[in-house]
């Protein structure tokens, strides 16, 4: 793990969930944390525990729905250490409803905002500090992003956008030897559940995942931070997503099925 000693590091959606677990396996490997998230709290809270556990991380809250504050993001993190070695673009939101029952359609454009726009704006102004120091790109996308899942066709909507741009970002970015990894995790143990929207477009509020039986952030963390030093280009973290993905081509009913189920048992 010394491939992160000294790196420049930004991670968005640290105040929560797996980018907060992600954060605090970084801190102790010696590399410099840029954390952000909206909630000032949670990631005051946070900047206190990675101190103690290495270096004190420089916070910046933002909204990333605000293009503006996507941009400020990488310029703050510039201005403070001078370089950027790896961008991990794992703030995110998701849904749960089916889209005839959705009332707000303002939704599927809040999500497609945070999940693909947001990554895609940070991307823009990371690029050229990334080309000096020959760094990555990393996106959290999820196994929602490879195949349809009821209840949440906005939520695929964007994360297929955002596996199909970080696609085609690595191609162009090769030749300049900016990696590009994209992580899709399974179900993973954390608030975006309970935070879902719903037909309404408010916080389902508590949790349908039967989270005994899912992964947790600090397992998924762990799993990510071999694939970001190896300059994976993806990581699935489920044995069911990596089977899926073959077996989408042969058998696409059957994955409709597997995946209904996944959705109606919460696992
Ligand atoms: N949990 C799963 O089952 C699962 C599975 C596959 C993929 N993923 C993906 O993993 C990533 C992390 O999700 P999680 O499960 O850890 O969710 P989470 O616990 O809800 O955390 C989401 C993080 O994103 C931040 N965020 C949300 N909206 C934001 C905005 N407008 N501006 C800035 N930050 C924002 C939140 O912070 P604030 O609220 O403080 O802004 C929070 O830190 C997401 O991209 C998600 O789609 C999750």
């Amino acid at each position: 793990m010394n491939s992160f000693k000294d790196k420049v590091i930004i991670v968005t959606g640290a105040s929560e969930g797996i980018g907060r677990a992600l954060a605090i396996a970084l801190a102790p490997l010696g590399c410099q944390l840029v954390i952000s998230a909206r909630n000032q709290q949670r990631l005051a809270s946070l900047a206190s525990e990675l101190t103690i556990l290495g270096l004190p991380p420089l916070v910046c809250a933002a909204d990333l729905a605000q293009q503006s504050q996507c941009k400020n993001l990488i310029e703050t993190c510039i201005a403070r250490f001078g370089r950027l070695d790896i961008l991990i673009n794992n703030a995110g939101m998701t849904m749960w409803s089916r889209f005839d029952e959705l009332t707000d359609l303002s939704v599927l454009s809040q999500i497609m905002q945070v999940n693909y726009l947001a990554p895609a704006y940070l991307s823009h102004a990371a690029i050229p500090h990334l080309k000096q120091t020959q760094g990555q790109i990393v996106a959290v996308a999820s196994i929602t992003g490879m195949t349809g899942v009821p209840a949440r066709s906005g939520y695929a909507a964007s994360k297929h956008a955002v596996i199909g741009f970080f696609d085609s970002l690595r191609i162009e970015l090769s030749d300049d030897n900016v990696a590009v990894t994209v992580i899709c995790p399974d179900f993973v143990v954390t608030q975006t559940h309970k935070r879902a929207l719903d037909s309404q477009g408010l916080p389902l509020g508590t949790t349908p995942m039967q989270e005994s039986k899912i992964m947790t952030a600090d397992r998924c963390a762990q799993l990510m931070l071999p694939a970001i030093a190896q300059r994976k280009r993806l990581l699935i973290t489920s044995f069911r997503g990596r089977i899926g993905r073959f077996l989408k081509i042969i058998a696409p009913g059957l994955i409709d099925k597997i995946t209904r189920n996944a959705i109606a048992s919460g696992r």
